[in-house]
């Protein structure tokens, strides 16, 4: 844990997708699993909900996901298109918060992506509709089993209920511990369309 020493010339990158990139950087060599992150979403209504999903890339300032859109969390996101994602990495003992609004992403993107998952997790997404229930579990590994049968020797295609969504964030808050509890905080405000202005936070 950073010293308060350390912190007293802790800074950070002006930008703040280069700050993220630097962070995540460092959590790709120390973390095991450094992708995972919670999204929270609402409803119209306001009812929250929250889960783990895995990170997939940061481009053009947003970030990626995908999931099914029989998902609770689909439903959510076409009721009410916004959401946060939070991150930590507990070996650098950092969080980030990031919220905005979320677009489902452009289908050639979905479908190349798709592509290039190991072809028994294709097969998996193939088969599963997220968050439908199960008579049995035997159920959902024929169905797995039938599809592989089904594409034998040929590519399983992408199904419709296969999605990729984007977080076009309009807040970032960079979190590092530190000691005696005198943890620093960066929040960056999107200003306009492309400016930030980056606060030092109370912890
Ligand atoms: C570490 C971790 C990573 C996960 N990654 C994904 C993911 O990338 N996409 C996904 O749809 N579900 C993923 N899941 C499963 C979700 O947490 C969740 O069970 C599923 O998406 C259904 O969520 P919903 O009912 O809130 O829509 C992951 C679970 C864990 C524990």
């Amino acid at each position: 844990m950073p010293t308060i020493k350390e912190l007293k010339c802790y800074s950070i990158d002006h930008c703040p997708f280069k700050s993220f990139q630097n962070w995540f950087e460092e959590a790709l060599t120390k973390e095991e699993n450094p992708s995972a992150f919670s999204l929270a979403t609402a409803t119209s209504q306001g009812v929250p909900s929250v889960r783990f999903l895995l990170f997939k890339g940061l481009e053009n300032g947003k970030f990626a996901f995908f999931t099914n859109r029989t998902s609770s969390k689909s439903k959510c996101l076409s009721e009410n298109p916004f959401a946060a994602m939070a991150f930590y990495w507990h070996k650098s003992g950092k969080q980030v918060r990031i919220s905005g609004k979320v677009e489902e992403m452009n289908r050639e993107l979905v479908k190349d992506y798709c592509s290039k998952r190991p072809r028994l997790s294709q097969a998996a997404t193939y088969v599963s509709r997220q968050g439908q229930k199960l008579e049995s579990r035997d159920e959902l590994i024929k169905s797995f089993e039938q599809c592989l049968q089904n594409f034998e020797g040929k590519s399983i295609p992408v199904p419709n209920h296969w999605t990729g969504y984007s977080v076009i964030p309009h807040e970032i808050e960079f979190f590092i511990y530190g000691e005696h509890r005198l943890n620093d905080r960066f929040l960056f405000e999107k200003k306009g369309t492309e400016s930030w202005e980056v606060s030092r936070l109370a912890p």
